[in-house]
C-alpha cells in the first residue's frame, strides 16, 4: 500500500541570539577564507547543504523553515543548534514595526499594505520578471494613487526572501542622488557585512552601489520616482540637478547584474525607453485601476459611499485615489 507523504512541519525561525550565534561563526569562517570578503548565498546553500530559498528564509528570519534546516546551517559552521536559538514561528505579519526587525531589510517607511485587494495578474507579471526572468530594472507606471507603491511593497514582501538585502527608499522629498546613494549604501554594506566606507564623490559611490547589485542580490525599491522628473518638458526629462538619476538607471540598465531595482513613477523615466522590449531586462507595467468589486471594497473600507453601478465604474476605473473623496454621500 502506497504511504501518504507526511506533511513537513515548518514552524521554526532563529531567535535574535540564535542570529548572532550563526552570524558571528560565518564571518569567522569568512574571515578565514582570505580569498572572498563575504558568502554567497550560493556559497551558503552548498555548505549547508539546503536550498537558497531555506538559506534566505533562514537568515531573513521572517518566514518559518523546518527544524532539521536550522541544524543543519549550524552545523555547516560547527554549531549545534540549541532551545535558546530558535522559537515557534510568529504568524506572518504585515506591520512596518515586524518587518523593520528583520536585520536584512530596510523598509523604511514604506506604506503599510495590510489591506490589499486583487492585483493578482500584476502580481504574477511582476514576480515572473523578477524571479525568472532575473530583470534588473522594472518601473511601475500609473496615475496619483492608482496603488504603485501599495503594489511594490506587497510584491517585495512576497518575493523577499530571494534576496539577500532589500532596501525601501522613497524620493518624495527630491532628496540630492548623492545624499540618496549615501543613505543606500549605508544599509547595504552594513547588512553585506562589508567596510562601510562611502566614497565622497557621485561616480565612487555610483560603482560601489553597483559593485553590490553585481556580487549580490539585493532588491532596491525606489518609490515615487517622478518627484526628481521635470514635468513641465519632454517624456522623462530630470529636473535641474537631478540628473544622476539618469545615469544611475543607465547602468543599472545596462549592466549585467544579479539584482533588481524596482521603482514606481507616475511618469516614465527617458532612460527606460530605448531598453525595453521582450529580451531585454528592462521592463515597465502599467497599472490600471482595480477591479469593480473590489475597488467597491476598498471605498467601503474608507467611508460610506453610494452610486450607481456606471458611477462606480467610471470611478474605479478613472480614479483609484480613494483619499481624494471624503465621506461624501454620493460618488
Ligand atoms: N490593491 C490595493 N488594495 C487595497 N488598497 C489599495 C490598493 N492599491 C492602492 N490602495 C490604496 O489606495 C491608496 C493609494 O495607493 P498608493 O499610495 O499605492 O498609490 P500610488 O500609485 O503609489 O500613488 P502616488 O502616485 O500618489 O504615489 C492608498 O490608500 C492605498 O492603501
Ligand atoms: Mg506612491
Amino acid at each position: 500500500m502506497k504511504q501518504k507523504p507526511t506533511r513537513r512541519s515548518r514552524g521554526v525561525i532563529l531567535t535574535l541570539k540564535g542570529w548572532d550565534k550563526l552570524q558571528a561563526a560565518k564571518t569567522e569562517a569568512e574571515f578565514k577564507d582570505n580569498t572572498r570578503e563575504r558568502f554567497s548565498l550560493e556559497e551558503l546553500s552548498d555548505r549547508m547543504s539546503l536550498s537558497m530559498h531555506t538559506v534566505s528564509r533562514i537568515l531573513g528570519r521572517s518566514k518559518p523553515v523546518d527544524k532539521s534546516s536550522l541544524q543543519s546551517a549550524f552545523a555547516a559552521f560547527g554549531l549545534e543548534l540549541s532551545k535558546s536559538d530558535y522559537t515557534r514561528s510568529i504568524p506572518p505579519c504585515d506591520s512596518l514595526e515586524a518587518r523593520q526587525a528583520s536585520p536584512m531589510y530596510d523598509w523604511g517607511e514604506a506604506p503599510d499594505t495590510s489591506i490589499f485587494y486583487n492585483r493578482y495578474e500584476e502580481m504574477s507579471q511582476l514576480q515572473y520578471w523578477v524571479l525568472e526572468e532575473r530583470c534588473r530594472l522594472v518601473t511601475l507606471l500609473g496615475i496619483g494613487g492608482i496603488g504603485k507603491s501599495t503594489l511594490a511593497v506587497k510584491l517585495g514582501l512576497q518575493i523577499q526572501d530571494e534576496f539577500e538585502v532589500v532596501v525601501w527608499r522613497s524620493l518624495q522629498n527630491a532628496t540630492p542622488v548623492e545624499d540618496k546613494l549615501t543613505s543606500i549604501l549605508q544599509f547595504l554594506l552594513w547588512a553585506l557585512r562589508k567596510e562601510i566606507v562611502i566614497p565622497q564623490n557621485f561616480e565612487g559611490k555610483l560603482s560601489k552601489l553597483m559593485e553590490c547589485l553585481i556580487n549580490h542580490r539585493c532588491l532596491l525599491i525606489l518609490d515615487n520616482f517622478e518627484t526628481i522628473l521635470s514635468s513641465n518638458s519632454q517624456v522623462g526629462q530630470y529636473r535641474p540637478g537631478y540628473e544622476g538619476y539618469g545615469q544611475l538607471l543607465k547602468l543599472i540598465g545596462e549592466v549585467p547584474h544579479n539584482s533588481c531595482v524596482l521603482l514606481t513613477s507616475r511618469e516614465k523615466p527617458r532612460e527606460i525607453l530605448p531598453l525595453e522590449g521582450e529580451r531585454t531586462k528592462v521592463k515597465y507595467l502599467q497599472l490600471g485601476g482595480l477591479n469593480p468589486n473590489d475597488g467597491r471594497e476598498l471605498f467601503q473600507q474608507k467611508g460610506h459611499f453610494t452610486g450607481t453601478e456606471q458611477e462606480w465604474e467610471v470611478l474605479i476605473k478613472h480614479r483609484a485615489n480613494a483619499s481624494k473623496f471624503h465621506n461624501r454621500d454620493h460618488v
